[in-house]
């Protein structure tokens, strides 16, 4: 009997259960394999931490934010040995296939440890949908929505007391929750990192709608833009030495007030956008790309990720999916900067 561990590694993000939901009821009913859950993302596969993974295990689990088998940023070449320090735990638990639910880190690992000889099919998740290879992420939808939400509410607020609102968005280096949360919200300024800035031109905005009747402003920040403000510039890391973001937008609040004269108030939507239940969206998307992953493996492809192309989903290879981080295209941002004003 095929013996198939799954892994979700690196930041949560909504649809992961759906995921492992997915690749243990097609893995066991539909393809007769053995399924292990590996706890914690790659920590689990270092310190040999597995739970079986049959039907049961996986029931009710659909809509739930989190994952169920917990995970880390702790990574196998960065914090480890590489295929050498998981090989205790695959030799003892008889793992012959390694599905890896991870981001571009952690499918950049899954790439080199295929290049290592083990079998090991990808999943791209994040709320960033900054994968290359696939047409967008899981989670990408649902964090739309949470900050879509938030921006509603802040607009009616922001009207109430002719204030600027600034809202501050995940996304690490790329702008994509920016963009899309700012489209769908109606956002009357959006600063990504792949684009550069001038706030000179951002307070025109606010002022030009001021000239015409508007007392409010909405102004959709990435946290991943450079910060106009030196003492924000320092690195803050985590416990795997990896940067954390969040909170440029009050350097540039206190810019915008000061240009604008406008009471300027900053909301950071932090950690609320990759928690809690995913729209259906996600949890289709989720779904099939499981669906697909359990397959993949059934069929003994190996170095390859489960991918969403057009309406299909497909395997691409790992080196395309790691090949770069990919940021907003022009296009897409031209379509937000149309409703600047
Ligand atoms: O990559 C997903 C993400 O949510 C980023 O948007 C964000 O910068 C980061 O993870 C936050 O990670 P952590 O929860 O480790 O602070």
């Amino acid at each position: 009997m095929h013996t198939l561990g799954i892994l979700t590694a690196g930041g949560d993000c909504p649809g992961l259960n759906a995921v492992i939901r997915a690749v243990a009821t097609r893995a066991s009913d539909h393809h007769g394999a053995r399924v292990l859950g590996v706890r914690n993302g790659w920590k689990g596969l270092i310190e040999n931490d597995t739970i079986a993974l049959d039907r049961d295990a996986v029931r009710g689990i659909l809509g739930k934010g989190g994952t169920v088998l917990g995970t880390s940023r702790m990574d196998p070449y960065v914090h480890g040995g590489g295929l050498a320090s998981c090989r205790a735990t695959l030799d003892a638990t008889g793992i012959e296939t390694l599905v890896v639910v991870g981001g571009d880190g952690s499918l950049r690992s899954a790439l080199a440890l295929s290049k290592e000889g083990l079998d090991v099919i990808g999943v791209p998740k994040t709320i960033d949908n900054d994968i290359s290879g696939t047409d967008v992420t899981f989670g990408h939808d649902t964090a739309v929505q949470v900050a879509t939400n938030a921006i509603d509410r802040l607009t009616s607020t922001a009207e109430a007391h002719n204030r600027v609102m600034v809202v501050e968005v995940m996304g690490r280096t790329k702008g994509w929750i920016a963009v899309h949360a700012g489209i769908a919200g109606g956002a009357d300024a959006i600063l990504i990192p792949e684009a550069p800035y001038d706030l000179e031109e951002v307070a025109s905005v606010v002022l030009a709608r001021k000239e015409r009747g508007r007392r409010y402003s909405l102004i959709v920040v990435a946290e991943g833009i450079p910060s106009p403000a030196t003492e924000n510039a320092e690195a803050r890391l985590d416990a795997y030495g990896f940067e954390r973001l969040g909170g440029v937008s009050y350097a540039i609040a206190a810019e915008l007030e000061a240009r604008t004269g406008f009471e300027t108030r900053v909301t950071v939507l932090g950690h609320t956008q990759r928690g809690g239940s995913p729209t259906a969206y996600d949890r289709i998307l989720a779904t099939r790309l499981g669906v697909a992953a359990a397959d993949l493996a059934a069929a003994g492809r190996s170095g390859v990720m489960a991918a969403l192309r057009g309406d299909r989903i497909e395997a691409v290879s790992l080196v395309e999916a790691c090949a770069e981080v990919r940021g907003v295209d022009a296009e897409r941002y031209d379509v937000a900067r149309t409703f600047f004003s």
